[in-house]
């Protein structure tokens, strides 16, 4: 018998020798140790041993697993080892590899235009303001003295939502929305950057949804030199030093007097050109000196304070300062497009 157990150990050791995997080995252990293994079989004969030869055989068998288990626990260690070298050697990286550089996002041309039509303003103390964009006819039209069926109202091509819903068609009603939160105390700077909704065909130079920015003055003795002065100042910020504004009398129903602004030709510089029309000008905004109306109607006493008002358009802005020729381009998302203008990231 004792023998027998030395012949399965030496099979046993034999067998993990030459395994050369973890799975393998497992079976191996599962064949000699488990209880249907040979040394469990080898133990049946204890029955009719005498008892120093139990003892004996008990011994040996004890020594025989012991033995298998080192080996097994020994093979195990080494080819987890292996296992792992392999593993290690397979997934090396070579750091001396050149990389590659990850493609970067950058910031859409629209809005480093109005972060940059925002510093200046925000330069002369003006606070940023915010209102909804589905607005209601109250504030869109009435709070700026366009009741309903006023002519002027056709000026802007409405979504309408519900009688009383509408998508904003301009940045105007923050003016009322603003006046409201001072009640009736001035002063107030602010501007309001934001998308407003037309129903226009889009062509190269109309879309159904562009961009605002409103500015807003209210104060005891704002005069339309104020307005001249800031917009100038404005101008030559963001066009140039070299650039000159004029006032054209114009009509919007918020504004009393109104005025059509336009900025020198960045080509002939007032000369007249081909760009220009050979007006020698091109048409920016369009402002004025609040509306007593709308003063009014905003809780501000139209005969202690007076202000005004500016419509910006920052597609029109960047068209002009990069010579851009569809307005359409901001809203392609063409990367071609918007990597030309990686300007500020
Ligand atoms: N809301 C006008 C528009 O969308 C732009 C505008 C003109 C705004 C004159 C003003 C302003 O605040 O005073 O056409």
């Amino acid at each position: 018998m004792l023998e027998k157990l030395k012949d399965i150990c030496k099979n046993a050791l034999c067998e993990i020798n030459e395994c050369q995997d973890l799975k393998q080995l497992n079976l191996l252990r599962v064949k000699y140790l488990g209880k249907k293994g040979p040394i469990q079989d080898a133990m049946k004969v204890m029955k009719d041993l005498d008892k120093e030869q139990r003892k004996v055989l008990g011994q040996v068998s004890n020594e025989t697993k012991n033995d298998i288990l080192e080996a097994i626990d020994a093979k195990t260690k080494k080819l987890e080892k292996q296992m792992l070298e392999k593993k290690l050697k397979k997934e090396a990286i070579d750091v001396t590899l050149p990389s590659f550089k990850p493609p970067l996002g950058t910031m859409h041309l629209t809005n480093q235009i109005i972060e940059e039509i925002e510093d200046i303003f925000v330069g002369m103390g003006y606070t940023i303001a915010t209102g909804p964009e589905v607005e209601t006819d109250h504030y869109n039209f009435e709070m700026l003295n366009l009741p309903k069926d006023h002519p002027a109202r056709d000026m802007q091509d409405t979504f309408y939502i519900t009688e009383e819903l509408l998508l904003r068609t301009h940045t105007s009603p923050v003016q009322a929305r603003t006046m409201l939160e001072y009640n009736g105390v001035g002063p107030v700077k602010i501007i309001c950057p934001g998308k407003v909704y037309r129903r226009d065909d889009d062509d190269a130079t109309h879309s159904h949804q562009f961009l605002q920015i409103e500015g807003l003055v209210i104060g005891e003795d704002v005069t339309m030199s104020d307005l001249k002065g800031t917009l100038e100042f404005y101008v030559k910020k963001v066009f140039g030093e070299d650039r000159e504004i004029r006032f054209r009398p114009s009509f919007f129903p918020f504004t009393e007097p109104s005025v059509e602004v336009d900025v020198t030709c960045a080509k002939c510089k007032g000369k007249g050109c081909s760009m220009c029309k050979h007006s020698g000008y091109i048409e920016i905004l369009g402002a004025g000196m609040v509306h007593p109306n709308v003063l009014g109607m905003g809780g501000f006493d139209p005969n202690k304070y007076q202000g005004f008002a500016f419509g910006i358009g920052p597609e029109r802005i960047a068209m002009l300062k990069y010579g851009i020729d569809d307005i359409r381009q901001f809203y392609t998302n063409d990367l071609r497009f918007n990597r030309q203008f990686n300007l500020k990231y």
